[in-house]
């Protein structure tokens, strides 16, 4: 160790390390936690709040992607580390463990509830932040198409620029999210939907490898960490098995040109007839096009027609598919005039920023955004008159947001329910995500009273025992871990986890328990530990 300054009080820590090595969150074992990590890990990388010097608030809130928990008024980490090797994983949870200071690991920061940053309860935890570990080398063998390592602080921007430029002829793609700046290690940990699920699945459908350390610190491959423990992070959400720094993907090949189709469509154009006929054509339409729905409502404080958006993305020419989408899909009346031709590259700028500039892909930072998000799965058409309710009650009232339906189908349904944790396979039309959000300065209550009262209003039109719900979009409303005996219970637990992984939920609190049968890795929604007796 070198010499610094307050070394002499840096071992009067180190002293009363040895007497308090049993798991407490006294403020002794903080400072011996600290105290283990400066042992281990470069200090310029470990931000405490303590120190003026140290940065700590600007790295806190450096990816807060949701601006609500800009406010602190929960409860925070006592340090983040800004990890840059994956033996600054090990070191921090082995200190963790010994110090009794739980981790929370944070990718991208999207979290919907702020849970890789903030704890709800009192706990005493800190962040392993992974934002900088973020390395993707496509690997070189025969394989075609090829693989990739990535690592779980890469966006999915940053790969899906890195892996489109290596491939001469523009046809090298991964599928995964919409957003560009979502962290691969909590989007990965969870499944990732995008629009190319339809075609190629979701992300964790072409995860074969990944690297994670456990609850030892130990730093496991697939094959060291055995068929079940690699299937429960492949989609049973993140933080509950470990820290994964690296995961390996299979590629995918699309063609040269893609086309998005952009239409608009209000209740005088026929919306409603399109959104009716709509949820059983895009489930069924070949598998290489997403026909993506975004219907924008009335945010408070401003007179706005109720607009349904259209995005469709095909996986080929204008020409190719136009004529599927007039038969099916009359009502619409889509023509050519639609239809915007470019690289998938470009489609994935074009379907966030509205222009094929991919140089934005690379960008990390995002603006300010408030919002409370909830999501359902349909699996039986919703009636056209409901819709109607919908549009003009509903989507009309002063303050509403945003609902973004999905389809699923094709690849993504043909998957069976037990392959990965994500449970919403076969029989889904599409899923339902509703957007609640206001400005700064704004009255919050307003949007999410709109969001809370239309949650209740659709819960007879989707999917029931269990009502179906996306651990991505994730949502503490509809259930959170009680901690007895300092470990997350089953039954508390089965109330929220039914309805993200359904029958799978069982199976993922088997291998919790067999990994981390102490519940180290834990947040307000983890997989509690199911042990064996
Ligand atoms: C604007 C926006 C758009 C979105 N669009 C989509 C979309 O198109 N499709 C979709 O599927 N989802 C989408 N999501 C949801 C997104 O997939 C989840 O929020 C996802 O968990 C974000 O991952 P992250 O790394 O950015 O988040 P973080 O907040 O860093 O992490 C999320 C959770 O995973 C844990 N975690 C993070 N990194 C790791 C790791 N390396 N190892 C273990 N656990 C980890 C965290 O502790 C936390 O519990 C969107 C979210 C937002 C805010
Ligand atoms: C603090 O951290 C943030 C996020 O990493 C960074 O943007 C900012 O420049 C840092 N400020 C200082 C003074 O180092
Ligand atoms: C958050 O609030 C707590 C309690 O009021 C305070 O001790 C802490 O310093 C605050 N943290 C930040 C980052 O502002
Ligand atoms: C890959 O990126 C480099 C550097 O940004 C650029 O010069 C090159 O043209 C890109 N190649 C392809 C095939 O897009
Ligand atoms: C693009 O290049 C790859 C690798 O050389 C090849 O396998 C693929 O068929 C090519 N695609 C097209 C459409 O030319
Ligand atoms: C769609 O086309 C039909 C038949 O051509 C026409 O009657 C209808 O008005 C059109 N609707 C819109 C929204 O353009
Ligand atoms: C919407 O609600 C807000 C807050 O309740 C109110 O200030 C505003 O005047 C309302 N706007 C309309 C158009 O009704
Ligand atoms: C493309 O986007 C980048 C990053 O946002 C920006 O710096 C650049 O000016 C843009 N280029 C053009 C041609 O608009
Ligand atoms: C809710 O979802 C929308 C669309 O994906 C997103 O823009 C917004 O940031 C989300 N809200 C939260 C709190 O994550």
């Amino acid at each position: 160790m070198a010499f610094r300054p307050g070394l002499a009080v840096a071992l009067a820590l180190v002293t009363s390390c040895y007497l308090s090595a049993t798991p407490s969150s006294s403020a002794a074992s903080d400072g011996c936690f600290i105290q283990c990590l400066r042992e281990n890990i470069p200090s310029e990388l470990i931000f405490t709040p303590g120190s003026s010097k140290s940065n700590f608030t600007g790295v806190l809130e450096s990816t807060i992607r949701n601006s609500r928990f800009l406010a602190n008024t929960t409860v925070r980490p006592i340090c983040i580390v800004t990890v840059t090797d994956a033996s600054h994983v090990q070191a921090a949870v082995r200190c963790g463990r010994t110090n009794g200071v739980h981790l929370r690991a944070r990718s991208g920061g999207h979290d919907y509830e702020g849970l890789s940053y903030r704890s709800v309860r009192p706990e005493t935890f800190a962040v392993v932040d992974l934002a900088n570990l973020r390395t993707i080398t496509i690997v070189t063998t025969a394989d075609e198409p090829p693989t990739a390592w990535v690592d779980s602080g890469a966006t999915v921007g940053e790969l899906y620029y890195t892996v489109a430029n290596k491939s001469s002829n523009n046809t090298l793609a991964f599928p995964a999210g919409v957003c560009t700046t979502l962290g691969v290690g909590g989007h990965f940990s969870g499944g990732g939907i995008g629009s190319m699920m339809r075609k190629h699945g979701l992300s964790v459908d072409n995860v074969v490898d990944a690297k994670l350390v456990d609850a030892n610190g130990e730093l496991l491959d697939r094959a060291a960490m055995g068929e079940d423990l690699f299937w429960a992070i492949r989609g049973g959400g993140g933080e509950s098995f470990g820290i994964i720094v690296s995961w390996k993907v299979r590629l995918v090949r699309v063609p040269p040109k893609v086309t998005v189709f952009h239409i608009t469509r209000t209740l005088e154009q026929g919306a409603v007839d399109v959104l009716t006929n709509w949820q059983h054509v895009a489930p069924t339409m070949p598998d290489d096009i997403n026909m993506e729905v975004l219907v924008q409502g009335a945010p408070q404080g401003q007179q706005q027609q109720v607009a349904v958006f259209f995005q469709f993305l095909y996986l080929g020419t204008c020409d190719d598919i136009l004529p599927t989408i007039v038969s099916c899909l009359p009502e619409l009346n889509a023509t050519k005039a639609d239809c915007n031709e470019m690289t998938w590259l470009e489609s994935t700028a074009f379907m966030n920023f509205g222009d094929t500039n991919t140089t934005q892909l690379l960008d990390r930072s995002t603006g300010p955004n408030f919002f409370k998000n909830k999501s359902d799965y349909v699996r039986r058409g919703i009636a056209r008159s409901v819709w109607l309710e919908i549009l003009t009650k509903w989507l009309a009232m002063n303050g509403s947001g945003i609902i973004i339906l999905e389809p699923h189908g094709g690849f993504v349904g043909s998957v069976p329910t037990g392959a990965t944790p994500y449970s919403h396979r076969s029989g889904v039309l599409y899923n339902i995500q509703y957007v609640a959000s206001w400005s700064a300065g704004d009255d919050s209550s307003v949007a999410i009273d709109w969001v809370d009262s239309f949650y209740d209003f659709m819960g007879q039109y989707v999917t029931k025992s269990p009502r179906e719900a996306y651990v991505n979009f994730r949502d503490l409303d509809i259930g959170q871990n009680t901690v007895v005996n300092d470990v997350s219970t089953f039954d508390s637990g089965k109330v929220w986890g039914e309805k993200y992984f359904g029958s799978n939920f069982e199976r993922l609190a088997t291998v919790k328990g067999k990994v981390d049968p102490t519940d180290y890795f834990r947040n307000e929604q983890s997989i509690p530990p199911l042990l064996q007796s």
